[in-house]
């Protein structure tokens, strides 16, 4: 009797001085810890209310813990009228495989140097916010990404030739911001992986540079820049490339002799220069699903087979003289 009343008594006091969620706490005391500074850095928005010290950290909204080390390994934001930069203290959360900011507005600044420190990082997006100025030539030095999203931002300057050595990365987004200069030489050598590159709405200028032509590219989209002259280069039989779109740029060659891989299922080349006829091979992909090459200078008869008469006219429209199915029949020579 003695002994349960103590057993109870004890309970009790633990139950007083430990709140109950303290007995399944799998939050990290020091992941715990670094997660409030990230709270108070970003204003203590309404958005991580969920973010009370009092409960466990691993509960916590845009928060994922290891399900055994209990580590915190992805941090999520997104859709929240959260303000300021992103934290410093990030870069203190050394079991993180997944940072990821999307759709905050109010996110000003830059990317901190300390995500460098975050060795197990795999993917990093920060889309769809106003961070601005250059991007950081230290993303580089996080040798374990995947995944790298900076879309829909107000990121400004060149692209830094040094993300070519990132081993591992399979996905390059830095669309739709206000990106400068040319493409990086160095991407036509990419260790390990080729990413697919997406670079489109951007400023970028001049040649697209030959070296991009030894790597196979599962998808390339430098779509609405300014970039110029002869990318023929980037197919060929030996190409595996699924997605294509060079549209709306400045691209100048002759498109009669190009061969294209089967793999293709995306070819949008629409408000460039391009000239010469379309190649009799685009009748034998069966994956292309699109296809665009309005605004050229083709001339000729479109080849006839394959998923070519499937597309509408407009993919075919405003060239010099492409005539035959799906436009009005090519008039005979006279
Ligand atoms: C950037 O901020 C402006 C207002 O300053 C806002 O209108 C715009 O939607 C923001 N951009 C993004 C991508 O959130
Ligand atoms: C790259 O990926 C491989 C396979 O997933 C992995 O073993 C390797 O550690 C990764 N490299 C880096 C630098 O993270
Ligand atoms: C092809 O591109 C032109 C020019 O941008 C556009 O007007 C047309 O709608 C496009 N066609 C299709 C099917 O996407």
């Amino acid at each position: 009797m003695k002994t349960l009343t103590s057993i109870l008594s004890l309970s009790l006091i633990l139950v007083l001085f430990f709140p109950s969620s303290s007995f399944s706490t799998r939050c990290n005391p020091q992941d715990k810890k670094v997660l409030l500074t990230i709270k108070t850095a970003l204003g203590n928005p309404y958005h991580l209310a969920s973010w009370d010290p009092k409960t466990d950290c691993c509960g916590w909204y845009c928060l994922q813990c290891h399900s055994k080390t209990n580590r915190v390994i992805a941090l999520t934001i997104f859709n929240g009228e959260l303000s300021g930069q992103i934290p410093s203290a990030v870069g203190d959360l050394p079991y993180l495989e997944t940072l990821f900011f999307h759709k905050l507005p109010n996110l000003v600044g830059t990317i901190p140097q300390t995500v460098t420190k975050l060795t197990r990082l795999k993917s990093l997006e920060v889309s769809s916010t106003n961070i601005s100025g250059p991007i950081p030539d230290f993303l580089s030095q996080i040798k374990s990404l995947n995944y790298l999203d900076l879309s829909f931002n107000k990121l400004t300057g060149s692209i830094p030739p040094s993300l070519s050595e990132l081993p591992n990365l399979t996905d390059l987004h830095l669309d739709r911001n206000r990106l400068t200069g040319s493409i990086p030489d160095s991407f036509g050598k990419f260790k390990g992986k080729v990413p697919s590159l997406y670079l489109s709405h951007n400023q970028l200028t001049g040649y697209v540079p030959k070296s991009l032509g030894f790597l196979k590219f599962p998808n390339l989209d430098f779509s609405r820049n300014n970039l110029q002259g002869d990318i023929s280069f980037l197919f060929g039989p030996g190409k595996v490339l699924w997605k294509a779109d060079f549209s709306r740029n400045l691209f100048q060659f002759d498109l009669s002799k190009v061969v294209f891989h089967k793999s293709l299922s995306w070819l949008d080349l629409n408000h460039n220069k391009i000239y010469g006829s379309l190649p009799q091979g685009l009748t034998s992909l069966n994956q292309l699903q699109f296809l665009n090459v309005s605004y050229n200078s083709l001339c000729g008869k479109i080849p006839v087979g394959g998923k070519l008469q499937t597309f509408e006219n407009t993919v075919y429209l405003k060239n010099q003289c492409l005539c035959g199915a799906p436009l009005s029949a090519c008039k005979k020579p006279v």
